[in-house]
């Protein structure tokens, strides 16, 4: 038996990238998930890999930013599956976005990755909060990362801002979730090789000389943790970041 049987998971932004190693990991573990993604290929093309496991998956698209297409996922998930016991808010402005000095951000872009990456967050807690408090129980997992700490040279203030923002929502609402029986707690990932990853032999040095385990991510290396908080063996932990990034930074 998974650690997850009988569990319904939604991974926002589960299409590729991180998000899909998510999607896998917890279908594995028994969970029925539900893949919330902006690319409905992407999202249809996990689904299909899942099917092909002969696992239940359901792909649905939507945008974290907007209110009204959060709550539709939620309701869509309740339908099918009747009930929500993971929220995995993975979704974020991250692989695309170009790396510029701080006073070359654009204004729209800077407003773009606060609207995904932390008004979304919010967003998708609030859709199936109402959810897991009906049933008293539930767990949210926020991606947060280690630039909160102040990792240098990334080139992306807006990205680092909205990422300290997640880290302070991961808090505040553990407090405010937790008389429900609902743990929030957020994972600190280093780089991260995805498909998308764009970084040259100099960069993944310096990245590698930087940590205490000398390499760097890879999506896999995040699913045990993102299992560990979604399942019971993390009950009574809650409010915090697990930082998965070979000893970078140290709390
Ligand atoms: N890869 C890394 O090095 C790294 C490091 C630290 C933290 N993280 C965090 O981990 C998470 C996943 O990282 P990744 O590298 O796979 O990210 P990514 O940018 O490659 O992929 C993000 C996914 O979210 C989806 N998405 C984007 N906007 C969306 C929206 N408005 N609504 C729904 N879905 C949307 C995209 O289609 C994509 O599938 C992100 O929160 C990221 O900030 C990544």
């Amino acid at each position: 038996m998974g650690k997850l049987e009988g569990k319904v998971a939604i991974v926002t932004g589960g299409g590729s990238g991180i998000g899909r190693a998510f999607v896998h990991g917890l279908s594995d573990e028994g969970a029925k998930v539900a893949i919330a993604e902006l690319n409905s290929q992407w999202a249809d093309a996990v689904a299909k890999e899942l099917h092909e496991k002969g696992r239940e998956v359901l792909s649905v698209s939507m945008d974290v930013s907007d209110e009204a297409n959060t709550l539709a996922t939620a309701r869509t998930v309740v339908d099918r599956y009747g009930q929500i016991d993971i929220l995995v808010n993975n979704a974020a402005l991250f692989s695309d976005l170009k790396r510029n000095n701080w006073l070359e951000i654009p204004v729209e872009e800077w407003d773009r990755v606060m609207a995904v990456n932390v008004r979304g967050v919010w967003l998708c807690c609030r859709a199936v909060a109402p959810y897991m408090i009906k049933k008293g129980k539930g767990k949210i997992v926020n991606m947060a990362s280690n630039v909160v700490f102040g990792v240098p040279g990334l080139g992306l203030l807006h990205y680092t801002a909205s990422k300290g923002a997640v880290l302070s929502l991961t808090r505040g609402l553990a407090r405010d979730l937790g008389e429900h029986g609902i743990n929030v707690n957020a994972i600190g990932p280093g780089l991260t090789v995805t498909e998308k990853t764009k970084m040259d032999q100099e960069q993944a040095k310096k990245k590698i000389q930087s940590r205490s385990l000398k390499r760097l991510g890879v999506p896999s290396d995040l699913v045990g943790t993102l299992i560990y908080l979604a399942s019971g063996d993390s009950d009574l932990l809650t409010g915090q970041m697990i930082m998965v990034e070979g000893g970078a930074t140290m709390q």
